[in-house]
C-alpha cells in the first residue's frame, strides 16, 4: 500500500486526479471504476479543468460505477447517476453510452445484481477503480458485516450511513434504505485501486482499515491485501497513522 499525504483538500483532489489522468494518458481505453460521495468532488473538478485545457481525452474511456440508491430513477439529483452526470460526465467528451451505474429502479434485483457483474466481466474489469471511504469502513455500500460479499448485491444500509448521506437529502427520511453495490470481488478485481479521503471524521476509518486487522466488520480492510492500492488523504484523514 502506498499513501499520499496532500496537506489541504484542494492539494488531495490534484494528487488523486493526477492518479487517474496518468491512467487515462497511459491507457486512452481504460475503464475506470468510478466512485460518488463529497470526496472525489475536487478529483473530479480538476479531471474536468485538465480535459478543457486539452489535456485529457475522455473519447474512449468507459466507466462502471461502483453503487447507486435502490428505487432512485437516473434523473433523480440524488441519484448516482445524476451525480456522475453533473460532476464529471456532462463537462468531457466521455461517451455516455459507455459509462455505466447499477440500475435503481430495476424490479427484479437478483437479475440486475447479475446483469452489472456480467457487463463488468465484459468490459474487461476495471484498470483503476476510484473508492471513498465511509465512516464505518465502508466501500461502495459494502457495509459492516459477517461476511465479504463478492458480487453486485443489494443492501439494507447501516443506520451510521443513512445519517451521514442524509445532508445530500432533505431529511434522514428520504434517504433510500436499499442500494446495488458491487461486492468485494468486483473491487478487487481491478488492476489498480485508488482511493481518497479528507477530514478528521474519517481518521479512524483510515486507521482501522489500512492498520488494523483485515476483517468484514472493516469493508476496507479487505484491500489490505491488493497489490497496487494508493491511499491518498489530506492531514486530518491522516492524523491517526504515522
Ligand atoms: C457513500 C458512498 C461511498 C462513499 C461514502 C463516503 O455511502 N456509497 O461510495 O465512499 O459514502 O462518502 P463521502 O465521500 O461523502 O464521505
Amino acid at each position: 500500500m502506498r499513501f499520499l499525504k496532500g496537506n489541504t483538500y484542494q492539494d488531495m483532489s490534484r494528487i488523486a486526479a493526477n492518479q487517474i489522468a496518468a491512467q487515462i494518458i497511459s491507457k486512452p481505453d481504460s475503464v475506470l471504476g468510478l466512485a460518488t460521495g463529497s470526496t472525489p468532488i475536487g478529483l473530479y473538478e480538476y479531471l474536468v479543468k485538465w480535459y478543457k485545457e486539452g489535456d485529457l481525452d475522455f473519447s474512449e474511456i468507459s466507466s462502471v460505477n461502483l453503487d447507486e440508491y435502490r428505487g432512485l430513477d437516473g434523473t433523480s439529483d440524488q441519484s448516482y447517476r445524476y451525480f456522475m452526470n453533473t460532476h464529471l460526465f456532462d463537462h468531457v467528451n466521455i461517451d455516455k453510452a459507455k459509462t455505466y451505474v447499477p440500475n435503481g429502479l430495476a424490479e427484479d434485483a437478483g437479475k440486475e445484481c447479475a446483469r452489472y457483474d456480467a457487463l463488468i466481466v465484459s468490459k474487461g474489469g476495471q484498470d483503476l477503480q476510484l473508492l471513498g471511504l465511509g465512516n464505518n469502513g465502508h466501500i461502495g455500500f459494502n457495509e459492516p458485516a459477517d461476511c465479504f460479499e463478492p458480487g453486485t448485491h443489494c443492501v439494507t444500509l447501516a443506520d451510521s450511513t443513512i445519517q451521514a448521506n442524509a445532508r445530500f437529502f432533505a431529511s434522514a427520511a428520504e434517504v433510500p434504505t436499499q442500494a446495488y453495490t458491487m461486492g468485494i470481488r468486483n473491487i478487487m478485481q481491478a488492476k489498480k485501486v485508488v482511493v481518497v479521503v479528507n477530514g478528521k471524521a474519517k481518521a479512524e476509518a483510515v486507521k482501522n482499515a489500512f492498520f488494523g486487522p483485515i476483517t468484514p466488520k472493516v469493508p476496507a480492510s479487505i484491500l489490505q491485501l491488493h497489490k497496487d492500492v494508493t491511499i491518498i488523504g489530506d492531514a486530518e484523514a491522516f492524523s491517526l497513522i504515522n
